[in-house]
């Protein structure tokens, strides 16, 4: 039997049921894929059912506002996805009449939408013959034809492409996608897969020559940045201080406290802190610590630690980006998940002293 027919044999015997595979509207496979990309399935599954349900067409989506789509998108991180959703919702139904289109041609000319998502959306809506190639594929090409070029070189990435390309065969374009996908996924894993269950085990490369534990080879990973945020949190007459964060930087638009951000691990005593505050606010500001955390994204890991403003009443004009709001505004605000996650656990501290 052939590599494609195994690999779809094994998919209809363990595959999962998940929702995005029982239909063909190519608005739904969209917002799966949009919401899968660096999310795991678990993680992403409870945010597709929520957006479906809020807008079950592109043009309900379109119609939304990017604070709906951010406050609906929260927690699930790399929030740039979100908002170029919304730019794509409003092109398709200005430039495509609100039919989502179907063809890689079509879907590749709209902003937000790159290969990987193109070829998912027109080999899953209208089974057209293009490969999808993820992290899954790579590591399932890379491993059953003992391929050691890097998977981020540019030839690297040629050679996977025309690889995946010629092994997808007309008809069967969305079923095999679909299914090396998932094979990646469940059955040649990243770490330690049982290659001895594996269906694909005599033709394999890698389990052959005893690189399944090298392969996929991927070029030198960016350096991750160290950063260190000390966040302020002004509380007073049942409101809270915030501040909407800006744009180049992480979590833009999202809503946080007032911040210092320094170059090393808390060293500057919270006397200085306090003195800058008093500073920026014109107002003497006392502080006290509260917890700590540590936030890792792909490319930053992020030291947070959260400070308490004493006694804190300041108003503020109408141009600036730090305000006063009820506790029940913010929390309809979209927010970075560790402004959350210390939201919840704080005040549910206080509520049981
Ligand atoms: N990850 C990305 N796309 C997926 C899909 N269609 N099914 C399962 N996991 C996925
Ligand atoms: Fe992957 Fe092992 Fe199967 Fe090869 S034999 S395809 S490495 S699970």
């Amino acid at each position: 039997m052939s590599f494609q027919s195994e690999i779809v044999k094994w998919y209809l015997k363990y595959k999962r049921d998940l929702p995005w595979r029982n239909t063909n509207d190519a608005y739904v496979i969209w917002l799966s894929e949009v919401i899968l990309q660096q999310t795991r399935v678990e993680q992403g599954l409870p945010y597709f059912n929520r957006f479906l349900q809020n807008y079950p067409t592109v043009l309900d989506f379109a119609a939304a506002t990017e604070t709906q789509i951010l406050k609906l998108w929260q927690g699930l991180g790399y929030y740039s996805r979100g908002r170029n959703m919304l730019f794509t919702a409003v092109q398709v139904r200005e430039e495509h009449n609100g039919q989502f289109p179907t063809s890689y041609d079509a879907l590749i000319k709209l902003k937000g939408i790159g290969d990987y998502t193109a070829a998912a959306i027109a080999s899953f809506s209208a089974n057209e013959r293009k490969a999808v190639l993820d992290g899954n594929v790579f590591r399932v090409l890379s491993r059953y034809f003992g391929i050691e070029e890097p998977i981020n070189s540019s030839s690297g990435k040629k050679q996977f492409l025309n690889l995946a390309q010629s092994l997808i065969e007309d008809q069967h374009a969305a079923i095999y996608n679909q299914s090396i996908m998932e094979f990646g996924a469940l059955q040649c894993k990243p770490k330690s897969p049982d290659c001895s269950v594996c269906p694909l085990q005599t033709g394999c490369v890698a389990r052959e020559q005893g690189l399944v534990n090298v392969l996929p080879v991927k070029l030198n990973k960016l350096k991750k940045r160290t950063r260190y945020f000390n966040y302020f949190m002004g509380t007073g007459n049942d409101q809270i201080l915030v501040k909407k964060r800006n744009a180049g930087d992480i979590w833009q638009e999202l809503y946080d406290f007032p911040l210092i951000e320094t170059t090393d691990n808390y060293q500057e005593d919270y006397k200085s802190f306090s003195e800058k505050l008093t500073l920026a606010f014109g107002k003497d500001c006392k502080i006290t610590a509260l917890s700590q955390q540590k936030h890792l994204l792909t490319h930053q890991t992020i030291y947070v630690q959260f400070f308490a403003l004493d006694n804190y009443i300041i108003n503020f004009n109408e141009d600036t980006d730090i305000k006063w709001v009820s506790f029940e505004e913010f929390n309809e605000l979209p927010q970075p998940k560790v402004i959350t996650n210390f939201m919840n656990t704080h005040f549910n501290y206080l509520e049981k002293l």
